[in-house]
């Protein structure tokens, strides 16, 4: 098996290599004068599994391009299976036509990995479409909810309750709750645009965990705070599994309430490993 990673997947992907007892390469991305990529894998694929751990978002157009490049090469250069894992799949939030003529965006950029024998993603936002496989047959959901409670379990001690921000967040907050044996609250969000949502109070409790899938602008979790600090919470700590974390969120939810996230996207505040999760899958597809 050979594991290849980008330059923000470096870590994990070396990590991930060295568990399995696999080799590591990366994938050498330039621009051509024109700002086209020009992708070059520096080891030979020919027979052999080989495994592309990537984090698709900062720049997730250009990120898809270098991934599917990427996977081609593989793909015809012989590889006996091409494998893609995505620590974050992004457009899956635009899973149907919302307004009249926008784009279902889900259903194309899966259609762009049909190429690859597999396709795995952690923790992508399923809502309307409960399973990958039915917009694109080799793609597969598995979650990091394990590592989460586990860091939980570590770190917290108190007595704590867990708050889903919204009702689309219950397979993560609902499930981390139960594994806890903790009290869950689901709140219910509507939102009005990318960055302005509206949430119905609900009573949270003292000490809370609050957990979603995706903190992007940060706007649901700074509701959920406000909510929590006019109830007078003591102690605030919220959790997401992809810390996507544009306009300053973390600087709007660190001011109030600690912030931790896993490492699908590397930043600051990425304290849960995922690549363990990782290890675990591929160990299937050898
Ligand atoms: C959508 O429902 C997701 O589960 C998240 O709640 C959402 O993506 C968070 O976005 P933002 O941080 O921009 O409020």
């Amino acid at each position: 098996m050979l594991i290849a990673g980008f330059p923000d997947t470096r870590e994990i992907a070396k990590r991930v290599a060295q568990s399995l007892g696999a080799h590591y390469t990366e994938v050498k991305v330039k621009d051509f004068p024109d700002s086209e990529f020009h992708i070059k894998l520096k080891k030979n694929p020919a027979h052999q599994t080989v495994v592309f751990i990537t984090s698709i978002t900062k720049d997730p157009d250009d990120k898809l391009i270098e991934t599917i490049l990427a996977s081609g090469i593989a793909k015809d250069y012989g590889a006996k299976k091409v494998v893609v894992v995505a620590t974050y799949f992004p457009y899956m939030r635009q899973d149907k036509h919302f307004k009249k003529y926008d784009s279902f965006s889900s259903k194309y950029i899966l259609d762009m990995f049909k190429h690859v024998d597999k396709l795995l993603v952690i923790d992508p936002h399923l809502h309307r479409i409960p399973k990958m496989e039915k917009l694109l047959p080799q793609a597969h959901a598995f979650t990091v909810n394990d590592l989460l409670v586990e860091y939980i379990k570590k770190r917290f001690k108190d007595d704590f309750s867990i708050v889903g921000p919204d009702e689309e967040s219950a397979q993560w907050s609902q499930k981390i709750a139960d594994k806890l044996g903790k009290k869950v609250v689901i709140l219910k969000k509507t939102r009005f645009s990318s960055t302005h949502v509206k949430i119905k109070e609900k009573p949270l409790g003292k000490n809370i965990i609050i957990i979603d899938d995706i903190i992007s602008t940060g706007k649901t979790i700074v509701e959920t705070i406000k909510m929590a600090k006019r109830q007078g919470a003591n102690r605030i700590i919220c959790m997401g599994i992809h810390g996507v974390l544009v306009n300053k969120a973390d600087k709007h939810i660190s001011k109030h309430a600690e912030l931790i996230t896993t490492n699908t996207i590397e930043n600051k505040y990425a304290k849960i490993d995922v690549s363990p999760a990782i290890v675990n899958i591929l160990k299937k597809y050898r």
